[in-house]
């Protein structure tokens, strides 16, 4: 049976011009991190900017832009609060502290509620953190909502690439488009994934330094955009801002 809520979707999106997900193969290799840094820094630009946390189980967007004693406003829906001018949305709203241990059935359905209630304003680009892999999360974020481009973090190495190989065929397949590939947590100077990155047809979008002050400004949004990591997705954020819809 066709779930009706499917429908109701893509009406709540269509004020939205651009969906980005920041995704990996691997977990801790910066999604979150990167997630928050590029909305917030596309914000502060003067984009209209939505972060939409869909990591149910480890969520961490909230404690990155430390976001306490916010609710989204019941009107028609759930209007998402403005945190530091994103508009913010995570299941953490409903769960708080509790651990969240939902079964794959259940995690569908909690992005399929939190998508068809979610009262998402006018904007320029709603960025996603994902879970890790290739799991659900892709497959249903493609089936509901479809026009969804990806923003692929790795780290330097070839362990955390190896996965996000399997995730770039799973795209190619799905016929979703890239953005191209971050390198997060650089401490050298090597090329390897600069070149992997090439042989899969991608774009490499930048390195980010490994920066010890990032757990210092976990919390502090000022702080963070400082930070060699701040500064670094700036340049980022310039690319993802120029980069066309392209399809594998
Ligand atoms: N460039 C960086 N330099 C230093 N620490 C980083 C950097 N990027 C991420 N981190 C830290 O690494 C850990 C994992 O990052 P996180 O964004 O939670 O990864 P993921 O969402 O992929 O699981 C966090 O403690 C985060 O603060
Ligand atoms: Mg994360």
């Amino acid at each position: 049976m066709v779930d009706p809520r499917i429908s109701v979707i893509s009406h709540r999106l269509s004020g939205i011009s651009r969906i980005i997900a920041v995704s990996s193969g691997k977990g801790g290799v910066g999604k979150s991190m990167v997630a928050t840094t590029l909305a917030l820094t596309l914000a502060k630009s003067g984009y209209r900017v939505g972060l939409f946390d869909i990591d149910f189980t480890s969520p961490s967007t909230h404690i990155i832009l430390g976001a306490q004693n916010v609710q989204p406003k019941e009107e028609k829906g759930l209007v998402p609060p403005t945190v530091h001018g994103l508009e913010y949305m995570s299941l953490i709203y409903f769960v708080g502290d509790n651990p969240a241990p939902l079964r794959g059935a259940d995690v569908s359905n909690a992005l399929i509620e939190l998508l068809t209630v979610t009262q998402w304003g006018t904007l320029d680009f709603l960025v996603i953190d994902m879970p890790p892999g290739i799991g659900d999360a892709i497959l249903d974020l493609v089936r509901l909502i479809k026009r969804i481009e990806f923003l692929i973090v790795t780290t330097p190495s070839l362990l955390a690439f190896e996965t996000v190989k399997k995730q770039v065929a799973l795209l190619c397949e799905l016929k979703m488009p890239i953005i191209g590939v971050v390198e997060n947590m650089k401490m050298d100077k090597a090329k390897g994934i600069t070149g992997e990155t090439g042989k899969l047809g991608l774009v490499y979008l930048g390195e980010i330094p490994f920066d010890p002050q990032v757990e210092d400004a976990i919390g502090d949004v000022a702080k963070l955009l400082n930070t060699a990591v701040g500064k670094k997705i700036r340049q980022i954020a310039d690319s993802v801002i120029l980069a066309k819809k392209r399809a594998p």
